[in-house]
């Protein structure tokens, strides 16, 4: 033998051993529950549908999603992110931000309801609202206007702290948005609500899923002029750092397994909480093999987890949840 074996199986005789040595945990208090809220279904009783394309994935009316936050409270989940599915939607997405729009309502019953306990966590996007389905308002090209929208967003904002909600956090790439809300919430005396940017959010497949779930697919072409290309990494830094000087106190990567290096690449350049979005065609992938018994679901799931924190998620947006603890 010319030179001693390194005996790296040492780290790995027993299950204590490799638990002793283990340095990546996965805690409820890493995870943030996503609630889709469908005005849709009837108000009275519990009213739930599952996505078709999410198995074990539901839209809720008010009273079936509070009980489902009642039991990520239980599991010591801090926090839920809201999505709202309107009756109507219109070119400017007003339904939205009106009373009684559904988020803001929701959201208002969860403080009650919980207090300190339970952060609200509100999507801010015109997607969900819009009869065109894109994320702000169109000009007569059919492009996304981003200074109108912003004044959109503004409001929003102001709408979602009124009702009592915690992180606004903005999703539709619009160059200036968390400006725009920070501004809008600093003047109307909510300098404690926070800003959740989806700082780095890439125009990808990976969101049909949700698009199905939320109905919010667009009705013509396609989200590239204000998402992310893939093919691009000296962006992500940048847009966080443009983020970061417009007031964000959370940063976003989104999807999450396949951007891992983007995911470290924001941990390494700033001292922020990083939350990753494992979004909903990462979750449909792992629930349709596990249905398929290419794999073990769960395994999978928890491997992917952990991979997302090994990059330096310091919070995740999971579907899954309510199903880990
Ligand atoms: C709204 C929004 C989307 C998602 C989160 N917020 C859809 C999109 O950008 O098309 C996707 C989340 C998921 O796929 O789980 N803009």
């Amino acid at each position: 033998m010319l030179y001693p074996i390194t005996r790296m199986r040492r780290y790995r005789t027993s299950e204590a051993m490799r638990r002793l040595t283990s340095d990546i945990e996965l805690l409820p208090n890493d995870l943030v529950l996503p609630l889709f809220l469908d005005e849709n279904l009837p108000e009275d009783g519990l009213h739930a549908r599952e996505v078709n394309s999410m198995p074990g994935v539901f839209v809720h009316n008010i009273s079936s999603a509070l009980m489902i936050a009642e039991n990520a409270v239980q599991k010591k989940i801090p926090a839920v992110i809201l999505f709202g599915i309107p009756r109507q939607k219109d070119e400017i997405g007003s339904t939205g931000d009106v009373e009684p729009a559904i988020v803001p309502k929701f959201a208002t019953l969860l403080k009650k309801r919980f207090g300190k306990s339970l952060l609200v966590i509100a999507d801010l996007c015109l997607c969900e609202y819009t009869s065109h389905g894109h994320c702000g308002i169109l000009t007569s090209h059919g492009d996304v206007d981003n200074d109108l929208t912003l004044q959109r967003l503004a409001n929003f904002a102001k709408v979602y702290a009124q009702a009592g909600i915690d992180v606004i956090a903005p999703s539709g790439m619009m160059d200036g948005m968390v400006a725009a809300i920070r501004s809008a919430l600093d003047k109307n005396e909510f300098q404690n609500v926070s800003i959740l940017s989806y700082s780095v959010k890439y125009a990808s497949a990976f969101y049909g899923p949700f698009r199905d779930a939320a109905q919010s697919a667009p009705s013509f072409g396609d989200r590239k002029g204000y998402q992310m290309p893939y093919t691009r990494s000296w962006e992500a830094v940048r847009e966080a750092e443009l983020d970061i000087q417009e007031g964000a106190d959370f940063l976003m990567v989104k999807p999450a397994l396949p951007y891992l290096d983007v995911i470290k690449d924001l941990k390494n350049h700033f001292s922020y909480p990083i939350f990753a979005y494992q979004v909903s065609g990462e979750y449909a992938m792992i629930q349709h093999g596990d249905r398929l018994q290419l794999f073990d679901g769960s395994a999978v799931m928890l491997e992917s987890l952990f991979a997302i924190k090994r990059a330096g998620a310091t919070a995740i947006i999971t579907y899954a949840a309510l199903d880990i603890f």
